[in-house]
């Protein structure tokens, strides 16, 4: 997938901005403050249809009521194949499935934030849904990863949603229910608690929950069993270090769900919290057997999130939806030889990567050089 231009109006700090893009490695230069995480973003926004940093009004220009977007990509057809599961998927490309042609598509987003809230989803000219939006897939690096095995299971849950999200719509549309029933179920258990409902009302819900919980479940294990199978290896590539992950699925959905959900159930009332669920999951690498998060240093550290990182690329890869790929001020963190060997890694996809020294990055001919300043790009 590759984008070919793009045009922002009061996006952050850039007014007026249209850019062509002619490489698959494109640099964006320019001092803090410039407007570099702010390109890259608008170019995430297109693909998801939300920003990695901040609600939408916040994106509209300071001063504007509105912000707009608009890019010409190549890329598949359909995303999104309902009614297959990625990983049938995955094996039907594997075994001589047609690939289907990139295409170039239009792709306009407006989003007005003022006086009312009104967003706007136009694809090759026709107005869609968000839930139907079908762009490109995308991967992100930012220096915040640097914290994925450190904080809370929040971001590791986000980063599986992230990548699954992107293979599967119906795993886009199983994260909405189940938004939508851990809501419902809350507002019971809290109803069960002041004694306005009876017990017996949660087996609706609580059917609903187990269903999805195991439909979540076996896509974010068929993704985990992807990462354990290889990381030792891209670890190794990425970083010449040598060790022995294992990833490791906490997760509800191997046990016996009915028996769980009622052992819970007393303190669910009187916490009005769901206890059980994909919303709880999480998953922890172990390195040579222990918790790496305790046993690493920081620079293997950024080596393991690069690794996994990386992988969720060859994940979207492996189905078909090459990723275009962000590399925001990650490269003043990686020494020279690190540096070389994620560009190698990640030859093959169109590459965007911010930095304010051009010195942080290794000397390539053909990349296209954008030097921005104040939300303006430099002749
Ligand atoms: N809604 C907005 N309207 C106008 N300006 C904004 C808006 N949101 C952010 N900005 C400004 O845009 C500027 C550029 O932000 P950006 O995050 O792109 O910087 P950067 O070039 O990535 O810098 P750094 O090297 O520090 O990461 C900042 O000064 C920020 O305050
Ligand atoms: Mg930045």
């Amino acid at each position: 997938m590759k984008l070919e231009s793009i045009a922002l109006e009061n996006f952050r700090n850039y007014s007026k901005i249209e850019v062509n893009i002619n490489s698959d490695l494109v640099l964006i230069l320019g001092a803090n403050a410039s407007g570099k995480t702010n390109f890259l973003e608008s170019i995430y926004f297109l693909s998801r249809l939300k920003s990695f940093r901040s609600p939408d009004q916040f994106l509209v220009k300071i001063g504007e009521n509105y912000f707009k977007l608009a890019a010409n990509v190549i890329a598949r057809p359909d995303l999104i194949r309902p009614k297959q599961s990625h990983g049938e998927i995955a094996a039907s490309s594997r075994q001589g499935g047609t690939p289907r042609d990139d295409q170039e598509k239009d792709l306009e987003v407006i989003v007005q934030v003022t006086p009312i809230l009104k967003r706007s989803f136009k694809l090759n000219g026709q107005k869609i849904k968000r839930g139907l939006w079908q762009s490109f897939a995308a991967v992100l690096f930012i220096p915040t990863d640097l914290n994925l095995f450190s904080l809370g299971p929040l971001l590791r849950r986000r980063y599986l949603d992230d990548t699954l999200s992107q293979v599967s719509k119906n795993y886009a549309f199983d994260l909405v229910s189940l938004d939508h029933v851990l809501g419902q179920r809350k507002a019971l258990l809290e109803k069960i608690a002041l004694q306005q409902a009876q017990r017996e009302e949660l087996s609706f819900w609580n059917e609903q929950l187990i269903t999805l919980t195991l439909s979540i479940g076996q896509e974010r294990k068929c993704f985990l069993d992807f990462l354990n199978e290889r990381l030792n290896s891209v670890y190794s590539q990425l970083s010449g270090f040598k060790n022995k992950f294992a990833v490791e699925y906490k997760t509800d959905a191997q046990g016996d769900l009915h028996k769980l959900i009622k052992e819970h159930e007393g303190a669910e009332v009187r916490s009005g919290q769901n206890l059980i669920g994909p919303h709880r999951e999480d998953f922890v690498l172990n390195k040579d057997g222990l918790l790496n998060v305790y046993n690493s240093s920081r620079g293997e550290l950024r080596s393991q999130i690069l690794a996994i990182k990386f992988l969720q690329a060859e994940y979207l890869n492996s189905h078909d939806f090459k990723p275009i790929i962000f590399l925001d001020d990650v490269f003043s963190e990686l020494d020279e030889e690190r540096r070389i060997k994620l560009l190698e890694n990640l030859s093959g996809h169109q590459i965007f990567i911010t930095t304010t020294e051009e010195h942080h990055l290794p000397e390539i001919k053909q990349a296209q050089k954008l030097k921005v300043e104040n939300g303006q790009f430099l002749p």
